[in-house]
Order: structure tokens, then sequence, then C-alpha cells
């Protein structure tokens, strides 16, 4: 029997072996006449069927094959029962390079390209739950090309402070925002025969410390603001895999935490699925075994010493440990095979780098990109009207796709901010580059910079962070919020030289304060994937109409962020402890409840053309899950075409606990031509009037007053009105 996987340098998709295993195996025994196929082979069989078959045919050793790695990303196959090696890779933005079986060092492959999706955090800028299931689906169809079976994303851990470096990686500051985003992305690539596996579960807000900062944070606030996008990813999204976070919570390692994974997750939850370990995540043999961790990956040890190898297997073996213990374990990695097809022979076979998958990375970058600042209409350029553009800035150039270590992709290609402004403007228009800055300094490329400027009819400055460790990077946190390499004054000099100056941010949030009041435009491009130049182009030449919000307020500073100003024991911890002391008034929750003006607040992003909003109408919900519909009517009162997100919060008049000043509880995206008017509607459950309250462990909608706030961005409220809720 060919096993699955690459030895001796021979890639075998899994699909296919999977295929083998029964079309030849299987075959040969019924021509002898000897027995039908076991039923956990039978695809018309329902799953659990399948699993129920299957579990005592395997022995206690081949039990314990399946719940821990045989090698960095893969768990050993069982030949003799058709079970093929698992594959697992990262990550959200797309496919990651193979790695060596037992390093970290790239296997060296050359069919392990994929294509970059932009960041998380870009994803989340679009608001756009249907484009988050198409990046899904292209992932998932790239991954079973690839051959693998289990996807390490999305990470939906919440921006807590700006300076976590894995903010890119996450779908921003709001639990409702990231839920909705989540349950797409999943439900696309799941579409695919392959598990996705939502990420870190639970409270892992900051690099620093990662392996072992406790948190303490209270139970409101983990239901309020940190759990909801994993449940959202459990109950809507019907994940598979759930990764357990590196940190500590209320003591205890999450990937052995008892009250997350037993108590919370499989038993109010109902996860059937996977709970794995993050890489080196797993601690303690009797903890794993005990507290719901399903399937270790990555600890520091040889293979068969991983807690839940034979540490385990000896513990079981003395009766010390029980039995039923590891069936549940094992089960549960068996539905999630079967769930998947890898034991089928029709399973999906996928695509790579497809034009439809390009497609995708540009429109996600494209809906991506914000538009912040735009005055005097310096935005869009018209190419006919410019003869010569500088382009300023090391992030023109540098290939960003690779980076931000496993988030990070091989890109098939990757078209820079230049290159698809080359792309855009053809011979028509003279573009001349100039680096400005570089991470080793130099004053000379600021002043041949400056020299540029000066002589080109328009400006476009593309900086701002990278993925080099200390940025926007895993393992490591920023120290500050500044922009690095001296650009706050190259771009001051810059703007001085030529007042047409467009700056262009990679990234996510830093401070301005030095230069955005003399700069006419602005625009937050993330790190838009492999197709990235080619969209941002399209924004600055107007081809694409802006329609990015931000999923995470901008501060001003980092001082007026929450978990600045309480203090080192809020941020980054004292002791081995970090005390969520915000409580419930993360991102605009917080800049709202304590009127602090942020920079550029959540849900902003601008456009080319303008909308008006009107017509607001509550209408109550008889008879159906829903308690109030919010309608109200949008039409583009500008020139061009374009798309708007309209966002509903909610405000309570009196609630019996603190409440922060309002939230998200709804969203639409609509694209309307010039002149066009349309109706949207927004549906609200109890869910979006409750909170919940410790005492009684449970959500509360309380009957009080609440105002519904329909705005174009959080502190941009068009319309409002209010109603009562009957107590429920
Ligand atoms: C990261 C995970 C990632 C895993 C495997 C860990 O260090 O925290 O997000 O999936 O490595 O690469």
């Amino acid at each position: 029997m060919v096993t699955a996987g690459k030895l001796c340098g021979m890639r075998i998709h899994l699909s296919v072996v999977g295929a083998i295993s029964f079309t030849l195996a299987w075959p040969i025994i019924s021509v002898l006449g000897a027995e039908k196929p076991p039923l956990y082979l039978d695809t018309n069989q329902p799953v659990e069927a399948r699993v129920a078959d299957l579990l005592p045919r395997l022995t206690l050793g081949e039990k314990i094959s399946l719940i821990h790695a045989d090698s960095k990303f893969t768990t050993a196959a069982i030949p003799r029962l058709g079970i093929p090696r698992r594959w697992l890779d990262d990550g959200p933005n797309g496919v990651r390079e193979d790695i060596g079986p037992d390093t970290w060092a790239p296997a060296g492959h050359t069919d392990d390209f994929s294509t970059a999706m932009p960041v998380g955090i870009c994803l989340a800028a679009t608001w756009d739950p249907a484009l988050a299931y198409r990046e899904g689906e292209a992932i998932g169809q790239e991954a079973r090309a690839r051959g693998k079976d289990i996807m390490l994303g999305p990470g939906v851990n919440i921006l807590r402070t700006p300076l976590c470096g894995r903010n890119f990686e996450y779908l921003g500051e709001d639990p409702f925002l990231t839920s909705q985003m989540c349950v797409g992305y999943i439900r696309g690539e799941q579409s695919q025969d392959v598990s996705s596996c939502v990420k870190h579960f639970a409270l892992n807000n900051q690099e620093f410390d990662r392996m072992n900062i406790n948190v303490e944070a209270s139970e409101r606030v983990l239901r309020e603001i940190y759990l909801p996008a994993f449940k959202a990813a459990v109950q809507q999204g019907g994940v598979w895999c759930v990764m357990g976070a590196y940190n500590q919570f209320r003591g205890q390692h999450c990937c052995e935490n008892d009250y997350l994974l037993n108590k919370i997750l499989k038993g109010e939850w109902g996860f059937k699925g996977v709970v794995m370990s993050d890489w080196a995540g797993a601690h303690d043999t009797r903890e794993c075994a005990l507290n719901g961790l399903d399937l270790e990956m990555g600890t520091d040890k040889k293979y068969d010493d991983f807690h839940l190898a034979q540490p385990y297997l000896t513990l079981l073996k003395s009766g010390e440990l029980p039995m039923a213990g590891l069936d549940d374990k094992v089960r549960r990695n068996l539905r999630v095979m079967l769930a998947t097809h890898v034991l089928d022979p029709g399973r999906k076979t996928g695509s790579l780098n497809t034009h439809a998958h390009q497609a995708v990375a540009r429109q996600v970058a494209e809906e991506g990109v914000v538009l912040l600042k735009n005055e005097n209409h310096i935005l869009p350029l018209d190419a006919s009207k410019i003869k010569t553009i500088a382009v300023i800035g090391e992030n023109a150039i540098r290939l960003q796709a690779h980076g931000g270590d496993s988030s990070g992709i091989k890109a098939f290609y990757e078209i820079t901010p230049l290159q698809g402004l080359v792309n855009r403007v053809g011979t028509n228009v003279n573009l001349v580059f100039s680096e400005g800055y570089r991470k080793d300094g130099g004053p000379e490329l600021a002043k041949r910079a400056v020299a540029a400027a000066k002589t080109a009819d328009v400006v476009i400055y593309v900086g701002g962070l990278n993925h080099d460790k200390g940025f926007d990077c895993e393992g490591a946190d920023r120290k500050d919020m500044k922009l690095p390499y001296g650009q706050d004054e190259l771009i001051q000099k810059i703007v001085a030289a030529n007042p047409r100056t467009v700056v262009v941010l990679e990234g996510t949030m830093v401070e301005m304060d030095a230069w955005l009041d003399q700069v006419p435009a602005l625009v937050e491009a993330w790190y838009p994937g492999m197709e990235g130049g080619n969209a941002l182009a399209r924004v600055l030449f107007g081809d694409v109409n802006p329609s990015g919000k931000l999923p995470a307020t901008f501060p001003k500073k980092l001082s007026d962020t929450p978990a600045a100003t309480l203090g080192a024991y809020a941020y980054p911890g004292t002791n081995g402890t970090v005390t969520y002391a915000e409580g419930l008034l993360v991102g605009y929750r917080w800049y709202d409840t304590k009127h602090i003006a942020p920079q550029f607040p959540f849900g902003f992003g601008l456009s080319y053309t303008t909308f008006q909003y009107s017509h607001l109408k509550l209408i109550p919900d008889a008879g159906t899950n829903h308690i109030v519909t919010a309608q109200f009517e949008i039409e583009n009162t500008g020139k061009r075409a374009g798309a708007e997100v309209a966002q509903l919060y909610v405000h309570e008049d009196h609630p019996r606990l603190m409440r922060p000043e309002k939230a998200l509880k709804g969203f639409k995206r609509i694209f309307l031509q010039p002149g066009e008017k349309q109706t949207v509607s927004i549906p609200l459950n109890q869910a979006a009037f409750a909170y919940y309250d410790d005492g009684k462990k449970s959500w509360v909608a309380q009957n009080d007053r609440f105002e519904i706030l329909i705005g174009s961005s959080s502190r941009d409220i068009r319309l409002r009105d209010d109603f009562n809720l009957a107590e429920k």
C-alpha cells in the first residue's frame, strides 16, 4: 500500500491515495467473494455511523497515532484501514509553503507556491462576508490541490492593543464583525472537503510572552468580547477544528484548559470536532488528556514522547486514565476525516492559482483598501492630466506576501505597488521611483526622494510598516505605534517639496500626527496580497471606487489606548499575568465611552461618491425570531458607482450593568449606481440587545429603551430611532 506524503521526494496527493486504497485494495477482496466493503467506507452512510464502525477496528497503538503529530504538520497513516497521512498547513492567507518534516526550515519543494490573499485585517476591512466565503473557497481549493486536509485559519483574536504583532492576521477589534467574516470564510473553505481550524482559542491578544502569559479577564468580558467569534465559528460556521492558544487563561494553559475546552467549547457550544494544540502549546500529559485536547502538534520532543503519545499510553495502560477519554479524542479525529471526505473516492481535488483565485485576491484587496483622507478630490488621479509621478518609499517595491511568519505565503507572483502603477499607466505617464528610506538609514535616499518629488506632478508615497520582527510579525509585539526608519520626517519633507502627495500606508495602525494635516490624501492598503499592486493602482486611478472601512480604530497616539493608559499590569503584564482591566471597553467601545477622539474611527472609510441615508423605520417583527427590523434607504448622490457599508449600532438607555456607549449589531454592504436608491433591511434578534450577566451566568436582554443608530462609520451616525424592548 502506498502511503500519502512526501517520501523520497515523491509527492502524492492524499485524495488520490485515498482513492487508491479504496479502488485497488478493496475490489480484490470483493472479487474473491470474501465480504462487503466495511461500513466506514460506505459514503451513503451517515458520518456518525461510519465513525462508530471505524473506531473499534483501531488498535490502541493506532488510536494513539491519530492524536499526535508524526512530523511538523502531519499525523500518521494507518494503511491497513486505508487511513492516509493527514496534512495540516497554515494558514489564513493562503496555503503556506511546505515545511521540512522535523524542522521549521522550508522543505525546498518547487511546487508549493500558492495564491497569496490579502491579510486578515484587509479581508475584514471589506465588511463583505460573501467575499470572505469566496476567499475561503479559493484557499480550500488550493489546499486540496496541495494535498492538505486541515488549514490552520482563520485567526480571529480580537485586536486589544495596536501593539500586538499579529493584529494584521486577525479580523479587527469588534466581536460582531469578526464573527460574520470568519463564518463566511470557514463555510467557503470547508465546502472544499478541507477542515478549517479557527485559532487561537482564546484570549491570545499579544505576542509578548505568548507561550506563558496568563490572562485574567472577567466572565462578562470573556463572553462579550473574546468568545463570540469562536462561538460563531462553531455554531454558524460549523468549523471542524479549533486551535488552542499558547497563553494561559486563569492559570491554565489554553490548550489544556478545562473551562475553555470542556465546559464552554464542547459542553455549552456542542463542538463535535477536534481541538488541536498550537505548535508546542501542550504542556502536561494529564491535563492534555483530561481537559479537552484531541490532537497534539508541534511539541518540542520526539514524536513518541509527545504528551499524547507514549506518556498518555502508559497512563492508559496502567488504568490511571480512562480509555473512554482516548476514544472520545479518536472519535473526533475520525469524524473530521470522514466529514471532509478524507476516505472517500470522490473527494474534491482542488485547483491552484487559477484566474478565479487571482481575481478573488484582487477583489479582496480592492474592497479592503481604505481611503482615509481625500482633500479637494486629489484622488482619483487622472492619468491623462499627469506627466510625471514620483513613487517614493521602500514599500513600493517590497515583497510582503511571504512575511509575518506562519501566515506568510510563497506567492506565485506578487505585484508590488510600483509594478501595479506601471501596469496601470503604461508608457503614458513617466514614473520615477525613489526609495526614500531604508532600514539602515541613509539621508542620501531622503535627499534624492525630495528631489524626485519636486519635479513630479504628483507624489505617491508608499510606506508604513513591514513584516520584520517587531512590526507586523508573529513572535513579538511592536514597541510603539511610530512609523519606522524616519518616515515621519521624510513625509514632511516630501509634502513640503510637493503638496500633491498621496500617502499610502501598508501595515497596521501608526501615529500620524507629525504629517497628517499636511498631506491631502491618505490610503490604508494593509498587506494586500499578490494582486495588491494592481488593486491599489485601480483605486488610485478610480477604476475602482474605494469602499473599505476600518475594522479597528486608528487612535491618535498610543497613550490614548486602554492597554497603554491602564499601566503595565493591563499590558504587557506584570509577574507573568496580564489583566484585561479595560474590561468591555475594547476598541471603539473605549474611545466612545471615554470620549476620546480617534484619528480615524472604527467603520470609517471614504468613497469617491457620496451616500445619503434616509427614512429609518423600526418595524416590530411579530412571530419571527427577530425582535425588530431596521429599514432605511441609501442613495448614491454622487457621480460614480460605488459601494457603501451601512452600519447598525445599538445603544441602551438605562442598563442595569455598565454597557459600552454603543455596539455594532448589523451591517450591510450595498453597491449603487449614481442616483440609485435602495432600501436596506437589517433584522435584529434578541442577541443584539443582550449583555452577559455574570451573576445569572446567562445572556439578558432587559426591558429598556434602545436606540438604533445607523451610520457610515461608528462616529458618523446618519439616522437614529428608538424603541422599548419588553423583558426576555
Ligand atoms: C502559530 C500558529 C500556527 C502554528 C503552525 C504557531 O506558532 O501560533 O498560528 O498555525 O505555529 O505554524
